[in-house]
């Protein structure tokens, strides 16, 4: 499976302080947001990774990851002339998804939960069995978001979800659900993205692929319940609250989150060579200090 960092648009919402930079390079506290949703695709196993960015940006962002091989993946770059909805980034990424199932995470949402992992990674074998998978996750501003309606299911054991309707934005939510900026799709996605029409509001919706994949009865939901956190970092206020939920998180737990090379290490995507290097590299910082703590074994997970 495939994955995309979708970080493009001009991060208008967050001026000035995305003028002369992208906002998936400003910090969510210790590290650049974009940590995040790539620790999120790696955590779900993806290793062959393509960076979806503006032509402004994309050198900052090479500048910063490079070609993954620091993290155990390959990341590969597209840029994305003009932003015409987030259904683009599987047209744009047709050449790289090839005859593949391929995942997508928008750059500035942050995911966060034990077991997050082994959730996403069940989400993409799915995929590869020919299932598109969209999470749910409750909000109280259901007018913000793609939402969904769905059905619970339970045969005792598992519970299990059926989306009735997809709507993005709606002025009357049928649900409090909020899809969230984390998509998994089966191989063919880039010719189901090319039959997506702009929205009323001129947009290429995600929302409108998620409804194509529902009509053939291929779409199927997740819940990211009690103990996840989702959120999106993409105004002033909503940066602000992901830094200081990041702080709290580190501070009371006494660990750094979204280390791509952590999480590389633990999967055995590199060696403890390869995460001494970048130990060094990041020298006296506690991020470049908490790498060192995985290495000599003193925090385990
Ligand atoms: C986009 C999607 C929406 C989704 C949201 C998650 O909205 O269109 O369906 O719920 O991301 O962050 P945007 O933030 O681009 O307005």
């Amino acid at each position: 499976m495939k994955g995309i960092v979708l970080a493009g648009g001009a991060g208008t919402r967050l001026y000035p302080l995305t003028m002369v930079t992208s906002k998936q390079l400003l910090p969510v506290y210790n590290k650049p947001m974009i940590y995040y949703p790539l620790s999120t695709l790696m955590l779900a196993r993806i290793r062959d990774i393509l960076i979806i960015s503006t032509k402004e940006d994309t050198p900052n962002i090479i500048k910063l990851l490079g070609d993954g091989s620091q993290f155990g993946i390959k990341l590969s770059y597209k840029v994305q002339e003009r932003p015409e909805g987030l259904a683009q980034a599987f047209t744009l990424g047709k050449d790289f998804i090839g005859d593949d199932s391929c995942a997508m995470v928008l750059g500035d949402n942050i995911f966060y939960g034990n077991g997050l992992g082994r959730k996403l990674a069940a989400a993409a074998k799915t995929t590869e069995e020919g299932m598109a998978s969209i999470f749910g996750y409750y909000v109280e501003d259901p007018e913000r978001f793609g939402i969904m309606e769905f059905n619970r299911k339970s045969d005792g054991f598992e519970e299990s979800y059926e989306v009735v309707s997809v709507e993005e934005k709606p002025k009357n939510p049928k649900s409090n659900y909020a899809i969230v900026g984390l998509y998994f799709y089966p191989k063919g996605v880039s010719e189901m993205a090319a039959q997506v029409k702009p929205s009323a509001r001129g947009e290429l919706e995600i929302t409108t692929l998620n409804d194509m994949y529902l009509k053939q009865g291929r779409l199927q939901a997740q819940l990211l319940g009690r103990g996840f956190t989702w959120m999106d970092a993409g105004t002033v206020d909503s940066l602000r609250r992901a830094t200081n939920f990041v702080c709290m998180i580190e501070q009371y737990q006494g660990m750094t989150i979204s280390a791509p090379e952590e999480i590389a290490f633990r999967l055995g995507w590199i060696d403890a060579d390869q995460l001494e290097e970048s130990a060094i590299k990041y020298g006296k910082s506690p991020y470049g200090e908490h790498l060192r703590a995985v290495l000599e074994g003193k925090v385990i997970s």
